[in-house]
């Protein structure tokens, strides 16, 4: 595993495109590596929810959603980060995503779907006054992905507008703050590692997961070999983990394994064998060798 960098180097990449009303959009990129924007977007959903919204923002279409609560899940499984409210999910795709177990993506649509640049924006006016904040990104064709919209000084409770000449310049510390880190080097990353990163045991919970559905006892089990070899490694449940067949299937993000008819025993060998001592239980492992 390479080892984590806390320092980012500066892309010194910045540019502008004019918008229809006469203003413009300032970008400074950061770079748009898995050490970079794991870190990031960790802190912004897991630590400054309350302070983000996200969206998109095309011709002729606007969306933009917030978060009441912290999200339920805030996770990487095979390239994609999935962020889940109660209420809505989102995935955006952080590094390759090979296509399950069998590695089904073809080379052309990994690159596509990749973050292939990010950038921390301004949104000026006609007379060249910052009006907005966000971060935007871009896929490897180059098309703009999802918006991240940061604090507003200019809006107040309920996106109301705040009176002329009454800004809460306060509100652009997070701005101020994700810049010095990821834009101009000034500050470190504020972790020891990628946060996104750490890894996690997974079972599926799908009722499609034929032909046995019965994943608590391997979660349970999971959750108790974990605890007991006071391992660092977090056990969770998943949606669909691409197999569905020769359940109950389990993950391991830390070396990208499935196993498949993962019953309590084999749930604690796997913990015990393969997470402790890295050998794999090759018997169970998904695809065969
Ligand atoms: S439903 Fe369990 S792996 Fe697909």
């Amino acid at each position: 595993m390479n080892e984590f960098n806390r320092w980012v180097t500066p892309l010194n990449r910045r540019s502008s495109d004019p918008t229809p009303q006469g203003g413009t959009i300032e970008y400074e990129d950061f770079p748009a590596t898995i050490d970079a924007t794991g870190p990031m977007l960790y802190t912004l959903f897991q630590e400054r929810w309350k302070e983000v919204q996200l969206g998109h923002v095309v011709e002729g279409s606007v969306l933009e959603l917030e978060l009441s609560e912290p999200p339920r899940l805030c996770v990487i499984y095979d390239g994609y980060l999935t962020v889940a409210t109660q209420n809505w999910h989102m995935h955006l795709c952080l590094e390759e995503h090979l296509g399950g177990p069998h590695c089904k993506t073809p080379e052309e649509l990994r690159k596509q779907r990749l973050v292939s640049r990010g950038a921390l924006y301004r949104r000026l006016n006609a007379e060249g006054e910052p009006r907005s904040w966000g971060i935007q990104f871009w896929n490897g064709a180059g098309e703009r992905m999802m918006n991240l919209f940061l604090p507003n000084p200019y809006l107040g409770e309920d996106e109301d507008l705040l009176p002329e000449g009454k800004p809460q310049l306060e509100k652009l510390g997070l701005y101020e703050q994700l810049r010095e880190i990821y834009v101009l080097e000034n500050e470190p990353i504020p972790f020891t590692e990628n946060p996104l990163k750490r890894p996690y045991i997974s079972v599926c919970r799908s009722s499609r997961c034929y032909p046995s559905r019965n994943w608590k006892p391997v979660f349970e089990a999971l959750q108790s070999a974990v605890d007991e070899a006071e391992l660092d490694v977090t056990v969770m449940t998943s949606g669909c983990l691409e197999v569905c067949k020769l359940g109950p299937v389990v993950f391991y993000s830390g070396d990208r394994t499935w196993y498949t008819r993962v019953k309590p025993e084999i749930a604690r060998q796997i913990v015990s064998e393969h997470l402790v001592n890295g050998q794999k239980l090759v018997e169970n492992v998904y695809p065969p060798a």
